[in-house]
């Protein structure tokens, strides 16, 4: 919203701290304050961590919160064990009794299961536990949990019946929070009480500029405009890549800068982009045809996919903002996107 621009690739975690989004944060506020659950939707790197934390720090003073980041969960043991192990210390002494009813017990920084327990039971008691206050808890790389997916949402599907205390914010890969929540095998998951979608799209030309502008005066580094468009043509304006111009930039010069920050984001955007393909050689060569630019008809010629599976596809893509349909062209979108798939 305001504040200076300092560039850190740490997530942000107050809205002092985020440029811009005045727009989403109004509308997330209005949600949270309905009581809706809320899933952060966005291509890598454009600031869904820091959006998510931020609105956790703007509430924490009426609601227990929780952030939690699944990257890297395996099972459902693992997960039960990352959320205890971020439940803030003051609520575990709180419910300490509880949790013995319960067969848990909390010695420091470990967790012990006195019985046999079933995972997704003692999560849906701990979170039912929690929501004693209003509590807020935000799921951080939702898509990893898809092992046990189907139990979970179970579990989340009582929690919100039974339950007005708690409120769910899922953010994470987009492609994969659909998958695995919003749009799962045709199914409605939640009851028809889909999370209220947020979706962060790049910025526009004129507030990536902005953004580099005020972080580079910020330190001190000799700035020329010309440089920061040339940053702004070959990056692109998704916040986490300028932050990588922005960061070295404030330590050395322009083109080491830029070629540096490419490289790097361009490793970052492979990952999501395999993650969108999932070794799907059609998907992979519609990418690569949207990489240049190409009508629907010559990427269902070449892609022999049915009409509905091409258009199901370019449908989610175009709805998280990666490709756009100009003119009747489809193209991806940024420029690190771009330059990852070709
Ligand atoms: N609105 C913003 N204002 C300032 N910095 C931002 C903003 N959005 C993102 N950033 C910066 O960009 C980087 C990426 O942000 P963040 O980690 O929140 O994105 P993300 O969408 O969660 O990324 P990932 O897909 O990798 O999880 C961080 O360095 C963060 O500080
Ligand atoms: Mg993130």
């Amino acid at each position: 919203m305001g504040g200076k621009v300092i560039f850190t690739e740490k997530p942000r975690d107050s809205i002092e701290n985020i440029f811009d989004r005045t727009n989403e944060i109004n509308t997330i506020k209005k949600v949270m304050d309905t009581g809706d659950w809320l899933a952060i939707l966005g291509p890598r790197m454009i600031g869904k961590t820091s959006l998510a934390k931020a609105i956790l720090n703007e509430y924490k003073k009426d609601y227990n919160t929780l952030y939690i980041d699944l990257t890297g969960i395996k099972n459902s043991g693992d997960a039960v064990n990352r959320i205890f192990n971020n439940v803030p210390k003051n609520l575990i002494d709180k419910f300490k009794d509880n949790f013995e009813i319960l067969g848990i017990n909390i010695m420091g920084n470990s967790i012990k299961f006195n019985r046999k327990v079933n995972n997704t039971g003692i999560m849906e008691s701990l979170f039912k536990l929690l929501s004693k206050k209003k509590t807020m808890i935000v799921l951080d790389e939702f898509q990893e949990l898809s092992f046990g997916i189907n139990h979970f949402i179970n579990m989340l599907h009582n929690i919100m019946m039974e339950n007005h205390n708690i409120i769910f914010i899922f953010t994470g890969s987009s492609i994969g929070l659909m998958k695995t929540l919003l749009e799962q095998e045709g199914k409605n998951p939640l009851a028809g009480r889909n999370p209220v979608r947020v979706v962060l799209e790049p910025w526009d030309r004129q507030t990536a500029f902005d953004y580099l502008k005020s972080g580079l005066t910020n330190c001190n580094a000799n700035i020329s405009e010309i440089e920061i468009n040339e940053a702004i043509n070959e990056i692109g304006t998704i916040a986490g890549w300028l932050n990588f111009y922005g960061k070295r930039r404030c330590i050395y010069d322009h083109n080491s800068a830029l070629n540096e920050s490419i490289e790097e984001a361009v490793k970052v955007a492979k990952y999501e982009l395999a993650n969108i393909i999932n070794k799907s050689r059609w998907k992979r060569k519609a990418l690569k045809m949207m990489a240049f630019g190409s009508s629907y008809s010559e990427i269902l010629k070449e892609t022999k996919v049915s009409t509905s599976t091409l258009s199901n596809f370019l449908h989610k893509m175009e709805k998280l903002y990666l490709i756009k349909n100009d003119n009747r062209t489809y193209y991806i979108t940024d420029n690190i996107y771009r330059k990852a798939i070709k």
